[in-house]
């Protein structure tokens, strides 16, 4: 059972947003479990403030360092949990960096709001700083919930035989192939003829060229390094 804990000021909305559909089935099933813990239950501030301005001045408030660091103490108990910082100053995520957060038995993701975090309580708890991607949302809520889909979906059994065999892209450092599903012809657009071949072999070259083409238009970059990837293959 790979645990996920979620340290925000807006439990609810990691709980609503994470326990439905195919990852909802993994906590019925047992294969993960997903906690959203409310900082603010933390703070010794007796009006259950968990912010305050900023030294050297500015605009916005910050999340104080008393109650993120017993939250974090309470949740991992003295043990040494891999914790993510959510942030737009961090490393990039991607499929290689979920998989490798995927071979955790446990992670703590720890959500910012307004302007972030008191700098000591996150060099204190936080062992990894991370992005999703280069825009600014307004808390780390979001980007919390799109590492948690990501990484759970790597995590043995979550995923039916049907749900894993289907997205193989990024894992060959290709984008996906069109599909295609009944009727055979819709508002006058037929389905690629090799599809209803039954012709296997034929189907996977067609579908390995389209997720090439797909690839060049798209990502670019994305098929500059497959292309270097091949070309490497072949030589040896
Ligand atoms: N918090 C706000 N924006 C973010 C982003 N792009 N990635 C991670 N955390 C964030």
């Amino acid at each position: 059972m790979m645990k996920f804990h979620i340290l925000t000021l807006f439990p609810e909305m990691v709980e609503q947003g994470l326990n439905t559909s195919i990852l909802g089935r993994a906590i019925e099933n047992g294969l993960i479990s997903i906690e959203a813990v409310n900082i603010r239950d933390y703070t010794e501030n007796k009006h259950g403030r968990v912010d305050d301005y900023t030294y050297g001045g500015g605009a916005g408030m910050l999340m104080q360092a008393q109650p993120v660091y017993d939250c974090h103490r309470a949740v991992s108990g003295g043990r040494n949990v891999r914790t993510i910082y959510v942030t737009p100053a961090g490393r990039v995520f991607n499929q290689g960096l979920a998989q490798e957060l995927s071979m955790e038995e446990e992670l703590i993701f720890l959500c910012g709001h307004y302007e972030g975090i008191d700098e000591r309580a996150l060099e204190a708890v936080a062992t990894d700083r991370i992005s999703i991607g280069d825009y600014v949302l307004t808390g780390g809520e979001l980007p919390a919930m799109v590492m948690v889909d990501a990484v759970a979906r790597l995590v043995p059994g979550v995923l039916g035989n049907d749900e894993s065999a289907s997205y193989e892209s990024f894992s060959d450092g290709l984008l996906e192939y069109p599909q295609y599903s009944r009727p055979a012809l819709w508002m006058d657009k037929p389905v690629p003829k090799i599809l209803l071949s039954g012709d296997h072999k034929r189907v996977e070259e067609w579908r390995h060229e389209q997720a090439i083409e797909v690839t060049k238009r798209y990502r670019p970059e994305l098929y500059e390094k497959y292309s270097e990837k091949i070309n490497e293959i072949k030589k040896h």
